[in-house]
Formats: structure tokens, C-alpha cells, sequence
């Protein structure tokens, strides 16, 4: 998808379609709605639909307008964005991914998005804009015999005339990059696992960081022999049952410029299929557990679009890839690993592989100089069970990495809930025979887990998402297909860059 910027009169452009935002005043007992414009030939070709009432600016509802009297334009695409005084980037984007979603299952190409008016910042709607349309452009669909290509080849977004230019199309182009490198990471976790096994992951990881050339980015693939070198028991004791070798991949981002100081270490679970080990998973609905590489496949997409925008800040993405598998090299249950920090586990449950893997990768960061720590991992069932499929679990170890987080998202307009970490939940992970175990029972599973990590990040300042239950959209909506979501990619990016504001 082509993504460009114009800054011209909506009645002058000629497009196959061009989309607008409608939004409900509030007004009880009639219908408030009006278009997000100033431009009176686009509020004069709506106005008929308003009073009919077919255009009411309810969220995400879509009508169609053949030639709008007064436009250039084709068609005209109204868009509902809700109550006008709610109305924010996280509608917006929302909407710019239905209109491109709308057009793409009836054949048309190009689509020109208006900017509305009257909000914070014409820049933030650009980005959310750009951002919604490429989140909506993509679709999961690879391996159907008849896939039609029928992705929007020309957006354009138009602003009002009163747009600065250059940095609007600032906004456009950062954007385009944060789009697109979501998108690259729901292609990887959209791969099923024998098309994504570690060595893929890996390859792909190290083929993005030579497509981009980035000559700041660095792409470095530890194999099984390296891992079991540097000590990662936790690790290696998930990757011992498996055929398929594990891969340790480093992507170290250092650009000229950059302080010493912050070094900041992106952790990703990359467990591209997890049967559960020998406490083998039920059948029922394990071929999903091919996305349980979703924490990793967004630190590489993370590292994509963070290379291209070029933040001068030291970043180094970490993923450990790895299948969880039941095999007669599998460990068992009741077996002690010595992780790379020194600390024993007791394994109670093979299924709760993501800590493991992370326990190395998290302790391997504070060894390459890392400040500060993010991991994302699709970690817990329980997770789930308390947040549903809405919100990501945050977890923190320090209220000012917390704050820091949760400023980048409101500018990615991913959404997460923090969830505790007090020192109680400790006595649920303690062992008889080593220093933790791996699973701290039934009960604040998604705790428990966290809890295990923060085991192995010490002091340094850390958040870890559990991205269980948003990594992968369970059902189509209008503005995103059923499939990877590419959470948490944009929040990622949002908080690297807030680091170059020293806020
Ligand atoms: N990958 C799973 C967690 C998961 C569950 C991801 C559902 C996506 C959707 C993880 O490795 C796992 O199996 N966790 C166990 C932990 C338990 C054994 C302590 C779980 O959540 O049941
Ligand atoms: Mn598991
Ligand atoms: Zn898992």
C-alpha cells in the first residue's frame, strides 16, 4: 500500500473513493451527526443522509455515497467515529482501518481518508490514520490457492489547507514505518510452525536487519551449542526436547549519537510452537499455540521500525526461539535446571516453558549493559481468564518505568492493564528442593508467572507485557482481519522514543 499526503480543498480531489468521519453530537432525541470537517461541499453532500437518518455517526458505521453531489470524488465513504466529545486518535485509527477494509472485498484501489478537523494535533491524525489503514490493509489469508490481491494500492490522506507540510508528512512517513513493521510481525506470527521454526525466525530476523540497511543495526544468531556455552539451563532445558535447534537472536540497534546511558533491552518470547512438553496440552484448539511467538516476532518488528526511525538511544532486541516439544530428550517434571543466572528451578510443569526461556533472555540483557527491560510474551492462560481478550497484562517492578509505559500508550493506543507484583505472591513460587519452581499453582496465574521473572531482573527497572490473550484477534472487525494482531509493536516503539526526550 501506497501511502500519500495531500494537502488540498476534499471537493477538488479525484478518487475512486474518498472517506470521511461523521460523528453524533450527543444530542438526545434527534439525530446530532455531522461530518469532521469544515468543508461545506462535504457537509452539503451528507447532509441529505443525516436528516434521513442513515448517517447517525455511530462507532464503526459505514454508508456509502455514489457520486457525491459537489466532489470530485467517485464515491463518498462516511464513517462513524461516535460521540463527537469522546472522539480521539484510538477512534480514528479504528475508522481509517475500515475504510480500508471496506474497500478491499469490493475492488477498489484507491481510497483518500479526510482528516478531520477540530483535532488535537493534525499531526497525531495523520499518524493514526496511516497507522489504522495499514493495521486494516493486512490479511491472513497466504496459503489460499485463490488469493486475490486486494489490498488498497493508493491511500492518500488528505489535510486541511492550513497543514504545515513538512511535518505532516513527517508524521506520515514515521508512521508508515511503525505500520509496516506491525504488519511484518503479524506476517511472522501468521506462519505455521513448520514454516516458522527457530532457524526461520532467526533467518527472517536476520534478513530484516540487512534489508533495512541500517548500518546502526546488528543482527547476532546464537545456535544450541552457544546457548548451552553462555549457561542458559532455563533455556536450554525448553529447547532439549525438541529436533528443531533453537536460536538465540540479538539485534543490537547503537546509533551514533546515543548516550552511554540508557540501554534498553527488548525481550521477546519466541516459542514458535508450543505443545506443552511432556504436561502435553489437550488437543482441542493447540494449533493455535503456533502464535506463541508472538512476543518475540514483535521485538524483531519493534527493532525494524525503531532502526528506520532512528532514535538516538542504545537498543538491543533479544528473542529466544525455541519449540516446546514432548520427545524421550524432553525434561520432565520434578527435574532441576540451573538457570544462567545461578538460580535453580524446580520444573513442576513443562508447560510453563515462556519463563523459562525469558528467565535467560532477561538475564542475558542485564549482561549485555541493559538499563532497562521490556519483555513481551503470550506468557499465561490466566492472564486471559482476568483480562480477556481486550487489554494486555503490565506488570512492573518500578513506578516511574511504570508511568513512562503507560505515556507511550496513549500514543499507540494499544490497550493494557497493570496487574501486581507484591512481594506475597513469592511464597507461591518456592520449591523443597531448589530455589523457585516454574508454576505457582492455579491460583493469580498470570502473578505467578510475572513473579518468576522479576527473579532474574533483579533492581533494573522492567515491564513485562503478558500478551496472551491480544496477540491474536480471535474474529474479524471491521478495522482489523481475525489472525495476529501485531500487539505490542507500536507500544514498543512508543516507549523507546520516549526515552529521547529524557520525559
Ligand atoms: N503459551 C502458553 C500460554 C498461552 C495460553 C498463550 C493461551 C496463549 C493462549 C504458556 O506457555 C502456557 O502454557 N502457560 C501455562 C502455564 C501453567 C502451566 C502454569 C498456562 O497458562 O496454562
Ligand atoms: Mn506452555
Ligand atoms: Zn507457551
Amino acid at each position: 500500500m501506497q501511502t500519500l499526503l495531500k494537502i488540498s480543498n476534499p471537493a477538488e480531489i479525484e478518487t475512486e473513493c474518498l472517506a470521511v468521519i461523521a460523528l453524533d453530537n450527543g444530542e438526545k432525541d434527534k439525530n446530532s451527526a455531522r461530518v469532521a470537517t469544515e468543508e461545506k461541499a462535504v457537509a452539503d453532500a451528507v447532509a441529505d443522509l443525516i436528516s434521513s437518518g442513515e448517517v447517525t455517526g455511530k462507532t464503526l458505521e459505514t454508508v456509502l455515497l455514489h457520486a457525491p453531489r459537489g466532489l470530485k470524488a467517485k464515491r463518498l465513504l462516511i464513517i462513524g467515529g461516535g460521540k463527537a466529545k469522546n472522539f480521539s486518535a484510538y477512534e480514528l485509527r479504528k475508522a481509517a482501518g475500515t475504510a480500508v477494509r471496506f474497500l478491499k472485498p469490493r475492488g477498489l484501489r484507491k481510497l483518500a481518508f479526510l482528516a478531520p478537523s477540530g483535532f488535537d494535533g493534525a499531526n497525531n491524525a495523520v499518524r493514526a490514520i496511516v497507522e489504522g489503514a495499514l493495521v486494516g490493509d493486512f490479511d491472513p489469508d497466504t496459503y489460499k490457492s485463490d488469493r486475490k490481491d486486494q489490498s488498497v494500492h493508493e491511500f492518500t490522506v488528505v489535510a486541511p489547507a492550513n497543514g504545515n507540510q513538512q511535518e505532516l508528512d513527517r508524521a506520515l512517513q514515521e508512521a508508515r514505518v511503525v505500520g509496516e513493521s506491525q504488519n511484518f510481525t503479524r506476517e511472522l506470527v501468521n506462519e505455521p510452525s513448520n514454516r516458522m521454526t527457530p532457524t526461520i525466525l532467526a533467518t527472517r530476523a536476520r534478513q530484516m536487519c540487512e534489508e533495512i540497511k541500517s548500518p546502526h543495526l546488528k543482527c547476532e544468531i546464537l545456535d544450541g551449542d552457544a546457548i548451552r556455552q553462555l549457561k542458559m539451563g532455563a533455556f536450554w532445558s525448553v529447547a532439549q526436547g525438541s529436533d528443531e535447534p533453537p536460536a538465540l537472536i540479538v539485534m543490537r540497534y547503537s546509533p551514533p549519537g546515543a548516550p552511554e546511558k540508557p540501554v534498553l533491552g527488548l525481550v521477546g518470547k519466541g516459542v514458535t510452537f508450543d505443545t506443552g512438553g511432556i504436561s502435553i496440552k489437550p488437543a482441542d484448539g493447540m494449533e493455535k499455540m503456533k502464535y506463541d511467538m508472538a512476543g518475540g516476532a514483535a521485538m524483531i518488528g519493534a527493532m525494524r521500525a525503531i532502526a528506520l526511525l532512528q532514535p538516538k538511544i542504545k537498543v538491543i532486541g533479544i528473542v529466544c526461539a525455541t519449540e516446546n516439544m514432548p520427545s524421550g530428550k524432553a525434561q520432565k517434571p520434578g527435574d532441576v535446571q540451573i538457570a544462567m543466572s545461578g538460580k535453580s528451578i524446580e520444573i513442576i510443569n513443562t508447560d510453563a516453558e515462556g519463563r523459562l526461556v525469558l528467565a535467560d533472555g532477561l538475564y542475558y540483557a542485564r549482561q549485555l549493559g541493559c538499563t532497562h527491560l521490556i519483555d513481551a510474551a503470550t506468557l499465561t492462560g490466566a492472564c486471559v481468564v482476568a483480562l480477556g481478550m481486550v487489554n494486555a497484562g503490565v506488570f512492573a517492578n518500578n513506578d516511574d518505568i511504570y508511568e513512562r509505559f503507560s505515556k507511550a500508550l496513549q500514543r499507540s493506543g494499544e490497550k493494557m492493564w497493570r496487574l501486581p507484583l507484591d512481594g506475597e505472591y513469592q511464597e507461591l513460587i518456592r520449591s523443597g528442593i531448589a530455589d523457585i519452581v516454574n508454576s505457582g499453582g492455579r491460583w493469580g496465574g498470570a502473578v505467578t508467572a510475572a513473579m518468576f521473572l522479576k527473579e532474574f531482573v533483579d533492581e533494573t527497572p522492567w515491564i513485562h507485557l503478558d500478551i496472551a490473550g491480544v496477540a491474536w484477534m480471535e474474529e474479524n472487525k471491521s478495522w482489523i482481519a481475525k489472525g495476529p494482531s501485531g500487539v505490542p509493536v507500536r507500544s514498543l516503539v512508543e516507549f523507546v522514543r520516549s526515552f529521547e526526550n529524557k520525559n
